[in-house]
């Protein structure tokens, strides 16, 4: 393992995405990030795979030994990781980044791990397949867009879970609007219900020339409808 990064290194790691013109270039800059991924978010302080698998196992109903975990934009595994220390046992992982899933691959964790460009390719699992499903730093300004929610209320059980989180930050505060709009849409069609909205104030550091200290998130669990 290479040696770590200073925090002005990995800053100027993470405002280098903001160049990106679209989803394949941001892919390609996760290809890039991939080998220093984990060693760089540790040094962000990022939290938030751990307060999406802590919101999950606090509230996950079931028997978490048999539960089957739809991990969407999985990466290297840092979510599924946190959720196997939590009880769960098996996942499955979706990402488009080939460099990130070859380290998914190498922990271990995933029955299954497919390469998927979120809402361009068909959404590669069967319907009404997971017990839960998760996506954790993803839904996010240049990242996937909001519509993949639907995609992710489609793959869950009938009375499964959804987990999403986003930051709270200025920059994505439009796309957070967005997101919020959407989930109360399909609230109100009882398509899901709300069973948790976590707001957290060290969400990770701030990497903006704007912003100190750590920058917001949220993390959100809402529970599919048994009927529709
Ligand atoms: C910040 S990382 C989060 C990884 C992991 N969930 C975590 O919290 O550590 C974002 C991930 O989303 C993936 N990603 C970004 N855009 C995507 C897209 N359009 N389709 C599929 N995966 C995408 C990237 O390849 C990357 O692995």
């Amino acid at each position: 393992m290479s040696d770590s990064r200073t925090f002005e290194e990995v800053k100027a790691q993470v405002l280098s995405a903001h160049s990106c013109s679209g989803p394949k270039e941001k892919v390609k800059f996760y290809n890039t990030w991939a080998e220093k991924y984990e060693q760089d978010v540790a040094i962000l302080d990022y939290n938030a795979p751990f307060l999406a698998a802590e919101c999950i196992a606090s509230h996950f109903t079931g028997e978490k030994e048999s539960a089957v975990i739809l991990d969407v934009a999985c990466g290297t595994g840092l979510v599924s990781g946190h959720l196997k220390k939590m009880g769960f046992r098996h996942f499955v992982g979706v990402d488009a980044s080939e460099k990130m899933l070859n380290l998914a691959t190498k922990t271990g964790l995933y029955q299954e791990l497919k390469k998927s460009m979120l809402c361009q390719d068909p959404f590669p699992v069967q319907d009404e397949s997971y017990d839960i499903v998760v996506i954790v730093g993803a839904l996010s300004i240049g990242h996937v867009p909001v519509s993949v929610i639907k995609e992710l209320w489609q793959a869950t059980k009938p009375g499964g879970f959804v987990c999403m989180t986003t930051r709270g930050n200025a920059d994505n505060f439009e796309y957070k609007t967005e997101l919020e709009r959407v989930i109360r849409v399909m609230e109100e069609e009882k398509k899901w219900s709300c069973v948790a909205i976590n707001e957290v104030a060290n969400w990770e550091k701030a990497v903006s020339e704007h912003e100190r200290g750590y920058i917001t998130g949220v993390v959100y669990l809402y529970q599919r409808a048994h009927q529709v």
